[in-house]
């Protein structure tokens, strides 16, 4: 056991001009993970989503519609919570900008930037790319093939000049200069450690904080021809769902500074030179610690709904099944690096790891507990030491899992849960139960009961990445629902001999594909 935590996980909150793609599903899906596996850990969790419903962008998308923005908004906001089903995610909130609490709280921050000095009023020159919500310096630009201006995300950039209000960002270098060196695990992975920090070092401009060529947005308190600028309005959800201004009410308390704030690599200076900015200026810890993933790719390209290569994932999640999806998005590529997307790459997780490992080993225990010990948890006799040092590894999965989670990396313990699933085939394969069953069946039941056992260990352990695939196993193994938490991952809790199990049923379908249509 470690000591009970409090522990804050947030997304990005995403922009409603666009339906949800497999990027947007993959932050949340990690997040997911994390939240599920430290809840099961024993830590309280607070895990949040939402969506970014303010800002030219969206007001353009809007009017292409002909929906007035609030009603386009609620319309593909409730893609965002459909797909939140669709994958399971198990946030605890789901904030919306156009929500009265965060409309509350950023005008509250702002008045507080304001008291503090931090904000000032001037007028903005300069280029800014509606697709990223960005403002580029000019040397940030460059000429695309066609002569169009573009930022270096390849956002077409227009020349806007208008009154605006400025964020003293300038004056915070050195705060955030000392922030990175006192603790370099704010910002994660470490090469994005190091590009955060030069950027810092190369010097910081004022931002432009407000606009008024569009009316989209958050009023500006004591001068409404001003909105705010969005990414202000959107970094402050994360305070907003605690009720800040309220610092004092238990949830802020609680959960805030946030223990890990995930997000795409696209977003990261945002996240981690603003945002802490725009905290210390209010006077608000900053969070412990902003990690930026990869992006998911098609032939090197990032899947976004501007290249027109998205992957949609209620599709994935029909064809595949939803803990196949999940497994194969959170194992196949490191959380901080690309990943280039293929239906291959899907099959053969799904298949080798899932349906020929994990369900294998599944299956094969269930089925020879009903043939040869009448379906009931057989009763083990003196153990070898082959068992032992099987279940000893069982043992020492949870916490080799833990220290993968605590720095944000599912696939580095999925690696290690499919190595615990190799080992215990492996077992199987030496042992040969079906064999013993004939020649030393007291031995054979105590080789099916120590898989009964490790079984035990990975349907639990399984939960947080494929919670349907889990809590089928443990459904099959007999195990009550107040029993599946990582707790029980103790001799004490061992399978019980003599309890009834379940009719062994197939979790992981192989994928065969279809034959091609004469
Ligand atoms: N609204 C802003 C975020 C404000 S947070 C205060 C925004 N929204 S977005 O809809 O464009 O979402 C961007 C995020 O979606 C990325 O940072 C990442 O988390 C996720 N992804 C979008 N495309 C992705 C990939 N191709 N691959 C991986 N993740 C991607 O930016």
């Amino acid at each position: 056991m470690t000591a009970k935590r409090s522990i804050y996980i947030t997304t990005p909150i995403y922009y409603v001009n666009d339906t949800p793609h497999i990027g947007h599903a993959y932050t949340t899906l990690a997040c997911d993970a994390l939240a599920r596996f430290h809840r099961l850990d024993g830590h309280d969790v607070l895990f949040l989503t939402g969506t970014d419903e303010h800002g030219q962008k969206v007001e353009k998308s809007a009017a292409k519609t002909g929906l007035d923005p609030l009603a386009f908004c609620d319309k593909v906001s409730a893609n965002f919570r459909e797909l939140t089903r669709a994958m399971k995610f198990s946030n605890d909130d789901f904030i919306r900008t156009t929500e009265e609490r965060h409309v509350r709280s950023v005008t509250a921050l702002w008045t507080k930037l304001v008291e503090r000095g931090a904000i000032y009023l001037g007028s903005y020159a300069g280029w800014y790319a509606v697709r990223d919500e960005a403002f580029y310096a000019e040397d940030e630009t460059t000429l695309n093939d066609a002569g169009q201006r573009i930022g270096p995300t390849g956002a077409p950039v227009e020349w806007v000049e208008e009154p605006s209000y400025f964020f003293k960002l300038s004056a915070f270098k050195d705060r955030l200069l000392e922030l990175y060196a006192k603790h370099p695990e704010f910002v994660r992975p470490e090469t994005r450690y190091n590009e955060v920090v030069s950027f810092v070092k190369s010097g910081l401009r004022d931002l432009s904080v407000s606009r008024t060529s569009f009316t989209w947005g958050i009023p500006v308190p004591g001068d409404p021809k001003h909105v705010m600028y969005v990414w202000l309005d959107a970094l402050t959800n994360y305070v907003s769902a605690l009720g800040y201004p309220d610092t004092q009410n238990a949830q802020f308390r609680k959960f805030w500074p946030a223990t890990a704030q995930l997000m795409g690599k696209d977003i990261l200076r945002f996240h981690a030179v603003y945002w802490p900015a725009f905290l210390m200026a209010a006077d608000i810890d900053v969070p412990r610690q902003i990690f930026a993933h990869g992006w998911w790719t098609r032939e090197g390209q990032k899947i976004s709904k501007s290249l027109g290569n998205v992957i949609d994932p209620f599709e994935l999640v029909a064809k595949y099944g939803l803990d196949a999806v999940r497994y194969f998005l959170l194992r196949e590529v490191p959380l901080g690096q690309d990943g280039d997307f293929s239906h291959q790459a899907i099959v053969l997780r799904m298949n080798a790891d899932l349906a020929n490992a994990f369900g294998n080993l599944a299956q094969r225990t269930l089925s020879l507990i009903q043939k040869n010990a009448a379906g009931a948890v057989p009763k083990p006799g003196a153990r070898t030491a082959d068992d032992d040092a099987l279940l000893a590894n069982a043992h020492a999965l949870l916490p080799a899992m833990r220290t993968s989670i605590d720095t944000c990396a599912p696939h580095a313990a999925l690696s290690q849960f499919m190595a615990l699933v190799y080992d215990a085939n492996k077992y199987v394969d030496v042992q040969a139960p079906w064999a013993l069953a004939k020649t030393h069946p007291a031995r054979g039941h105590t080789v099916l009961w120590v898989l009964a056992e490790v079984v035990r260990h990975l349907a639990i352990l399984a939960q947080p990445f494929m919670p349907d695939a889990g809590a089928k196993m443990l459904e099959q193994l007999a195990i009550a629902s107040d029993a599946r938490d990582f707790t029980r991952l103790t001799p004490e809790y061992a399978m019980r001999p003599g309890i009834a199990l379940n009719k062994p049923e197939g979790v992981f379908p192989r994928y065969v594909d279809q034959p091609p249509a004469r």
